[in-house]
Protein backbone atom coordinates (compact mmCIF):
# COMPACT_ATOMS: atom_id res chain seq x y z
CA UNK A 1 0.00 0.00 0.00
CA UNK A 2 1.21 3.37 -0.47
CA UNK A 3 2.64 5.25 2.16
CA UNK A 4 1.36 9.29 2.21
CA UNK A 5 3.26 10.10 5.50
CA UNK A 6 6.52 8.90 6.56
CA UNK A 7 8.55 10.81 9.50
CA UNK A 8 11.76 9.49 11.34
CA UNK A 9 13.15 10.11 14.30
CA UNK A 10 11.45 13.80 13.94
CA UNK A 11 12.68 16.30 16.76
CA UNK A 12 11.36 19.68 17.27
CA UNK A 13 12.80 22.51 19.86
CA UNK A 14 12.13 25.88 20.39
CA UNK A 15 13.72 28.93 22.24
CA UNK A 16 17.52 29.64 21.69
CA UNK A 17 20.68 28.32 23.72
CA UNK A 18 20.31 28.42 27.13
CA UNK A 19 16.59 28.86 27.16
CA UNK A 20 15.58 25.21 24.69
CA UNK A 21 12.42 23.88 24.81
CA UNK A 22 11.81 20.04 23.02
CA UNK A 23 8.53 19.85 21.86
CA UNK A 24 8.84 16.50 20.25
CA UNK A 25 11.38 14.39 20.92
CA UNK A 26 12.32 11.48 18.21
CA UNK A 27 9.04 10.87 16.38
CA UNK A 28 8.37 7.98 14.13
CA UNK A 29 5.22 8.13 12.06
CA UNK A 30 3.91 5.74 8.99
CA UNK A 31 0.43 6.55 7.46
CA UNK A 32 -0.48 4.59 4.54
CA UNK A 33 -3.43 6.00 1.29
CA UNK A 34 -6.40 5.78 3.44
CA UNK A 35 -6.01 5.78 6.94
CA UNK A 36 -7.99 8.31 9.21
CA UNK A 37 -5.54 8.60 12.01
CA UNK A 38 -6.31 10.74 14.98
CA UNK A 39 -3.53 11.91 17.49
CA UNK A 40 -4.92 12.81 21.06
CA UNK A 41 -2.90 13.45 23.91
CA UNK A 42 -2.74 16.44 26.94
CA UNK A 43 -2.50 20.02 26.25
CA UNK A 44 1.16 21.14 25.17
CA UNK A 45 2.17 17.28 24.54
CA UNK A 46 3.20 18.31 20.99
CA UNK A 47 0.12 17.47 19.05
CA UNK A 48 -0.11 21.06 16.63
CA UNK A 49 3.61 20.76 16.93
CA UNK A 50 3.65 17.97 14.73
CA UNK A 51 0.81 18.74 12.66
CA UNK A 52 2.45 21.76 11.50
CA UNK A 53 5.95 19.91 10.74
CA UNK A 54 4.38 16.99 8.78
CA UNK A 55 2.29 20.60 6.71
CA UNK A 56 5.06 22.36 6.06
CA UNK A 57 4.10 25.08 8.14
CA UNK A 58 7.18 24.95 11.02
CA UNK A 59 10.65 22.71 9.87
CA UNK A 60 11.87 20.56 12.11
CA UNK A 61 15.26 20.68 13.90
CA UNK A 62 15.86 17.20 13.18
CA UNK A 63 14.90 13.98 11.09
CA UNK A 64 13.18 13.48 7.84
CA UNK A 65 9.76 13.58 6.60
CA UNK A 66 7.89 12.81 3.17
CA UNK A 67 4.76 13.46 2.43
CA UNK A 68 3.63 11.18 -0.79
CA UNK A 69 7.03 10.37 -1.43
CA UNK A 70 8.56 13.71 -1.28
CA UNK A 71 11.07 14.62 0.98
CA UNK A 72 9.59 18.14 2.13
CA UNK A 73 12.52 19.59 3.80
CA UNK A 74 15.02 20.33 1.48
CA UNK A 75 12.44 22.71 -0.81
CA UNK A 76 12.56 26.16 -1.31
CA UNK A 77 9.47 28.73 -0.56
CA UNK A 78 8.01 28.76 -4.06
CA UNK A 79 8.23 24.47 -4.36
CA UNK A 80 6.80 24.46 -0.67
CA UNK A 81 3.88 26.54 -1.88
CA UNK A 82 3.21 24.68 -4.61
CA UNK A 83 3.42 21.86 -2.84
CA UNK A 84 0.74 22.91 0.04
CA UNK A 85 -1.61 24.09 -2.59
CA UNK A 86 -1.61 21.01 -4.72
CA UNK A 87 -1.16 17.93 -2.44
CA UNK A 88 -2.35 19.02 1.11
CA UNK A 89 -5.82 20.53 2.38
CA UNK A 90 -6.19 21.82 6.10
CA UNK A 91 -8.87 22.25 8.57
CA UNK A 92 -8.19 24.53 11.79
CA UNK A 93 -10.48 25.14 14.96
CA UNK A 94 -11.51 28.68 13.78
CA UNK A 95 -12.31 27.91 10.15
CA UNK A 96 -9.68 30.33 8.83
CA UNK A 97 -12.36 31.62 6.20
CA UNK A 98 -11.78 34.73 4.31
CA UNK A 99 -14.48 37.10 4.88
CA UNK A 100 -15.02 39.17 2.09
CA UNK A 101 -15.25 36.31 0.49
CA UNK A 102 -18.60 33.82 0.00
CA UNK A 103 -18.49 30.63 0.47
CA UNK A 104 -18.42 29.05 -2.90
CA UNK A 105 -15.16 31.62 -3.65
CA UNK A 106 -13.79 30.57 -0.07
CA UNK A 107 -14.70 26.73 -1.30
CA UNK A 108 -13.04 27.41 -4.48
CA UNK A 109 -9.40 29.29 -3.46
CA UNK A 110 -7.35 26.72 -3.69
CA UNK A 111 -8.55 25.51 -7.60
CA UNK A 112 -8.16 29.64 -8.20
CA UNK A 113 -4.59 29.59 -7.19
CA UNK A 114 -3.96 26.45 -8.88
CA UNK A 115 -5.81 28.57 -11.89
CA UNK A 116 -8.02 25.81 -12.93
CA UNK A 117 -10.57 26.86 -15.23
CA UNK A 118 -14.11 28.53 -14.30
CA UNK A 119 -16.23 25.52 -15.57
CA UNK A 120 -14.04 23.22 -13.35
CA UNK A 121 -14.00 25.44 -10.13
CA UNK A 122 -18.40 25.71 -10.56
CA UNK A 123 -18.52 21.92 -11.28
CA UNK A 124 -16.04 20.62 -8.04
CA UNK A 125 -17.55 23.74 -5.53
CA UNK A 126 -21.37 22.07 -6.35
CA UNK A 127 -20.42 18.90 -6.26
CA UNK A 128 -18.52 19.44 -2.81
CA UNK A 129 -21.19 21.47 -1.43
CA UNK A 130 -23.81 19.01 -2.22
CA UNK A 131 -21.72 16.35 0.11
CA UNK A 132 -21.01 18.50 3.01
CA UNK A 133 -25.07 19.47 3.04
CA UNK A 134 -24.04 23.52 2.26
CA UNK A 135 -25.19 23.67 -1.20
CA UNK A 136 -28.11 26.19 -0.64
CA UNK A 137 -25.78 28.58 1.30
CA UNK A 138 -23.30 29.00 -1.47
CA UNK A 139 -23.40 32.69 -2.06
CA UNK A 140 -23.57 33.99 1.42
CA UNK A 141 -21.02 35.05 3.21
CA UNK A 142 -18.82 33.96 6.47
CA UNK A 143 -20.55 36.44 8.88
CA UNK A 144 -24.23 34.94 7.40
CA UNK A 145 -23.67 31.16 8.63
CA UNK A 146 -23.08 29.40 11.63
CA UNK A 147 -20.56 27.84 13.12
CA UNK A 148 -21.20 24.02 11.76
CA UNK A 149 -21.65 25.64 8.25
CA UNK A 150 -18.40 27.62 8.40
CA UNK A 151 -16.44 24.22 9.22
CA UNK A 152 -18.07 22.36 6.41
CA UNK A 153 -16.92 24.98 4.40
CA UNK A 154 -14.09 24.80 5.26
CA UNK A 155 -13.44 21.45 4.98
CA UNK A 156 -14.94 21.90 1.73
CA UNK A 157 -12.21 23.98 0.97
CA UNK A 158 -9.35 21.85 2.54
CA UNK A 159 -10.53 18.81 0.07
CA UNK A 160 -11.74 20.25 -3.58
CA UNK A 161 -8.33 19.73 -4.89
CA UNK A 162 -8.30 16.74 -3.77
CA UNK A 163 -5.03 16.39 -1.53
CA UNK A 164 -2.86 13.66 -1.17
CA UNK A 165 -3.18 14.59 2.69
CA UNK A 166 -6.10 16.50 4.57
CA UNK A 167 -4.60 17.41 8.25
CA UNK A 168 -7.03 18.80 10.71
CA UNK A 169 -6.14 20.35 13.92
CA UNK A 170 -8.93 20.34 16.15
CA UNK A 171 -11.47 20.66 13.74
CA UNK A 172 -14.55 20.15 16.30
CA UNK A 173 -12.97 21.89 19.08
CA UNK A 174 -15.92 24.84 18.12
CA UNK A 175 -18.83 23.20 17.07
CA UNK A 176 -21.72 21.97 19.28
CA UNK A 177 -22.51 18.20 18.65
CA UNK A 178 -24.88 17.71 16.23
CA UNK A 179 -22.48 20.57 14.09
CA UNK A 180 -18.99 18.32 15.05
CA UNK A 181 -21.05 14.86 13.95
CA UNK A 182 -22.02 16.01 10.81
CA UNK A 183 -18.52 16.95 10.04
CA UNK A 184 -16.78 14.00 11.49
CA UNK A 185 -19.96 12.08 9.06
CA UNK A 186 -18.43 13.84 6.26
CA UNK A 187 -14.93 13.20 6.89
CA UNK A 188 -15.66 9.54 7.47
CA UNK A 189 -17.33 9.63 4.52
CA UNK A 190 -14.61 11.39 2.44
CA UNK A 191 -12.45 8.80 4.12
CA UNK A 192 -14.31 5.64 2.86
CA UNK A 193 -15.70 6.86 -0.42
CA UNK A 194 -12.52 8.99 -2.09
CA UNK A 195 -9.99 6.65 0.05
CA UNK A 196 -8.74 10.01 1.95
CA UNK A 197 -5.89 10.30 3.76
CA UNK A 198 -6.75 12.39 7.00
CA UNK A 199 -4.88 13.25 10.55
CA UNK A 200 -6.95 14.66 12.68
CA UNK A 201 -5.23 15.67 16.22
CA UNK A 202 -8.42 16.32 18.53
CA UNK A 203 -9.10 16.24 22.52
CA UNK A 204 -12.52 14.99 21.92
CA UNK A 205 -13.10 10.58 22.05
CA UNK A 206 -16.02 10.34 20.39
CA UNK A 207 -14.40 12.67 17.50
CA UNK A 208 -11.43 9.91 17.60
CA UNK A 209 -13.68 7.16 17.49
CA UNK A 210 -14.30 8.33 13.59
CA UNK A 211 -10.64 7.28 13.28
CA UNK A 212 -9.15 3.85 12.22
CA UNK A 213 -5.77 4.59 14.35
CA UNK A 214 -5.56 6.76 17.07
CA UNK A 215 -1.90 7.71 18.16
CA UNK A 216 -1.57 9.10 21.89
CA UNK A 217 1.27 11.99 22.52
CA UNK A 218 2.64 12.87 25.71
CA UNK A 219 5.84 15.12 26.55
CA UNK A 220 6.97 15.01 22.72
CA UNK A 221 6.90 11.55 21.97
CA UNK A 222 4.46 9.07 20.60
CA UNK A 223 3.50 6.64 23.59
CA UNK A 224 0.81 4.37 22.19
CA UNK A 225 -1.29 3.93 19.87
CA UNK A 226 -4.94 2.00 19.83
CA UNK A 227 -7.07 0.71 16.09
CA UNK A 228 -10.35 0.14 16.14
CA UNK A 229 -9.94 -3.20 14.56
CA UNK A 230 -13.13 -4.76 13.74
CA UNK A 231 -15.13 -2.85 16.38
CA UNK A 232 -17.89 -0.65 15.29
CA UNK A 233 -17.68 2.94 15.78
CA UNK A 234 -20.26 3.59 18.20
CA UNK A 235 -18.90 0.38 20.52
CA UNK A 236 -15.81 2.08 20.80
CA UNK A 237 -17.01 5.45 21.49
CA UNK A 238 -19.17 4.09 23.96
CA UNK A 239 -16.27 1.99 25.65
CA UNK A 240 -13.77 5.19 25.56
CA UNK A 241 -16.43 7.68 26.03
CA UNK A 242 -15.51 10.18 29.11
CA UNK A 243 -12.19 9.16 29.76
CA UNK A 244 -8.74 10.23 28.34
CA UNK A 245 -8.29 7.13 26.22
CA UNK A 246 -5.03 5.60 27.10
CA UNK A 247 -2.85 2.88 28.07
CA UNK A 248 -3.88 3.95 31.79
CA UNK A 249 -7.87 2.35 30.99
CA UNK A 250 -6.98 -1.44 30.37
CA UNK A 251 -10.41 -2.22 30.21
CA UNK A 252 -11.34 -0.55 27.23
CA UNK A 253 -12.29 -2.41 24.57
CA UNK A 254 -11.10 -5.91 24.69
CA UNK A 255 -11.33 -6.12 20.81
CA UNK A 256 -9.54 -2.94 20.30
CA UNK A 257 -5.95 -3.47 19.08
CA UNK A 258 -3.13 -2.11 21.13
CA UNK A 259 0.27 -2.72 19.47
CA UNK A 260 3.56 -1.25 21.13
CA UNK A 261 4.95 0.90 18.83
CA UNK A 262 7.89 -0.76 18.12
CA UNK A 263 6.08 -3.43 16.43
CA UNK A 264 4.16 -1.59 14.09
CA UNK A 265 7.34 0.31 12.76
CA UNK A 266 7.71 -0.02 9.11
CA UNK A 267 4.05 -1.54 8.82
CA UNK A 268 1.34 0.66 8.10
N1 LIG B 1 6.63 28.87 18.95
C1 LIG B 1 6.87 28.27 20.12
N2 LIG B 1 7.87 28.67 20.93
C2 LIG B 1 8.15 28.04 22.09
N3 LIG B 1 7.44 27.00 22.58
C3 LIG B 1 6.41 26.56 21.83
C4 LIG B 1 6.06 27.17 20.57
N4 LIG B 1 5.00 26.51 20.07
C5 LIG B 1 4.69 25.55 20.96
N5 LIG B 1 5.53 25.57 22.00
C6 LIG B 1 5.52 24.66 23.17
O1 LIG B 1 5.62 23.34 22.69
C7 LIG B 1 4.77 22.48 23.43
C8 LIG B 1 3.85 21.74 22.50
O2 LIG B 1 2.92 22.68 21.96
P1 LIG B 1 1.73 22.24 21.00
O3 LIG B 1 1.07 23.47 20.53
O4 LIG B 1 2.26 21.30 19.99
O5 LIG B 1 0.79 21.45 22.03
P2 LIG B 1 -0.60 20.72 21.77
O6 LIG B 1 -0.40 19.29 22.11
O7 LIG B 1 -1.10 21.04 20.42
O8 LIG B 1 -1.52 21.39 22.90
P3 LIG B 1 -3.06 21.83 22.86
O9 LIG B 1 -3.83 20.55 23.07
O10 LIG B 1 -3.19 22.74 24.01
O11 LIG B 1 -3.36 22.48 21.54
C9 LIG B 1 4.06 23.36 24.46
O12 LIG B 1 4.70 23.22 25.71
C10 LIG B 1 4.20 24.74 23.91
O13 LIG B 1 4.26 25.69 24.94
MG1 LIG C 1 -2.74 22.21 19.69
Amino acid sequence: MKTIVEARNVQKTYGARGNLFTALQRIDLTVAEGEFVGIMGPSGSGKSTLLNLLSTIDRPTAGEIEVDGVSILNMDEARMSAFRRDRLGFIFQDFNLLDTLTVRENIVLPLALARANIKELECRAIEIAERFGIRDILDKYPYQISGGQKQRTAASRAIVAKPSLVLADEPTGALDSKSATDLLECLQELNLRERATILMVTHDPFAASYCSRVLFIKDGSVFTEIGRGETARSLFFKKNHGRAVGPQQRRAGRRMIRRPIAERRGSP
